[in-house]
């Protein structure tokens, strides 16, 4: 992963693809010294991780002396589309690309395939296309064992102190494949628990479809854990827990149960609750013992993965030891490279979170 590949300065040819579109970032290198120009969307810069993933890719490539256009996508489909056909235009000789809809590229894929340009589905799937050369991400389903075992491990499932322990449950985004192998993931660890009545859904919502948070909307989550809270606990029902699979989701399911006394009133201690991301602010809400967990998936290694297996091809090289099984899109099985992440609690977030360098103490506010 760490092998770099000394820049011969040999090219001219991407002096004239500077980029004209709002938005781009980092496209600015002088071509005469690049290798030629990348193209990296991603989905929104309004979540901490996409600009952390952003940075990574395009300083991780620049270094090796490719010039990089990086494009914020607002969350919005057309936008992205956009973005990819101007990138395609222009010239690029690799996307990256982390979808908004996984199933809404196709034609922009085709077009890629076309130009012969190689199509790196970035952390997010590409679905429904042939058009996708390789998938470079966390291994997700077990990301979301992570997620079930947060709560199996903090709520103390193994001995419960007693039955049934209430939990609602939240899923990600409906078009986000990902947002499957979190909660597959979740609740292979968390129905055996179901199963046996230590652990209760008192909603009764239990499937992916009507769990889910179109666009990983914290607002939206808020609303239902609003509603949930309302509708299903009063008198002695309380909520213990809370399955979560973003960080900006966990918070916003901890305001809720703040604002109808949870924290504050006797028998009503905070529900717990899990993540993802490692956020700046769930880590200082870990500190102070409110969020019990998140799972970190370091964006610098995805980034350094990336920029390696872009390196390769553009070398002409074939990336090799790739997981060739585990990924179908619907259309093909893409091939893979999986990165492991690791639960932060309290425990162990001055090793895995400050020691690392993933936040600094100034971060976080120490
Ligand atoms: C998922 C990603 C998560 C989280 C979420 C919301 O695709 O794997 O880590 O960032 O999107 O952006």
């Amino acid at each position: 992963m760490k092998k770099m590949i000394s820049v011969l300065v040999i090219s001219a040819v991407a002096a004239s693809l500077a980029f004209a579109n709002g938005g781009s970032e980092g496209a600015a290198q002088s071509g005469a010294s690049s290798k030629g120009l990348i193209g990296v969307v991603m989905p929104t810069r309004s979540e901490e991780r996409w600009n952390k993933d952003g940075n990574a890719v395009r300083e991780g490539l620049e270094k090796l002396g490719y010039t990089v256009s990086l494009q914020f996508s607002d969350d919005d489909i057309p936008t992205q589309l956009n973005q990819i056909d101007n990138m395609i235009t222009n010239g690029v000789k690799a996307l990256i690309i982390a979808s908004i809809d996984g199933s809404s590229l196709g034609t922009q894929l085709a077009n890629a395939r076309a130009a012969k340009i190689p199509v790196i589905s970035y952390d997010r799937l590409l679905m429904q296309s042939p058009n996708v050369d390789y998938y470079v991400s966390f291994d997700n389903y077990k990301v979301g064992r992570q997620m079930g075992q947060i709560l199996v491990n903090g709520l103390n499932l193994n001995s419960p102190a007693k039955r049934p322990i209430n939990v609602e449950l939240f899923a990600g985004s409906p078009d986000d494949n990902n947002s499957v192998g979190f909660y597959q993931g979740a609740m292979d660890v968390l129905k055996p628990y179901m199963d046996s009545g230590v652990l209760a859904v008192p909603s009764g919502q239990i499937e992916r479809t009507v769990i889910g948070t179109l666009r990983w909307d914290a607002a939206e989550a808020q609303k239902r854990m609003e509603n949930l809270l309302s509708r299903y606990y009063s008198g002695d029902v309380v909520l213990d827990g809370i399955l979560s699979p973003y960080d900006p989701i966990s918070l916003s399911c901890l305001e809720a149960c703040k604002a109808v006394g949870y924290g504050s009133t006797a028998g009503k201690p905070l529900p717990l609750v899990g993540g993802q991301d490692c956020i700046v602010a769930s880590v200082k809400s870990i500190m102070s013992g409110e969020q019990y967990a998140t799972v970190l998936k370091d964006t610098r290694s995805l980034g350094a993965a990336t920029v390696e297996l872009v390196d390769k091809l553009m070398n002409g090289q074939t990336p090799t030891g790739l997981d060739t099984t585990s990924y179908p899109n619907g259309a093909i099985t893409v091939p893979s490279l999986l990165l492991d992440s690791v639960i932060v609690t309290k425990d162990n977030v001055q090793k895995d979170v400050i020691n690392s360098g993933y936040h600094t103490r100034a971060e976080l506010g120490l």
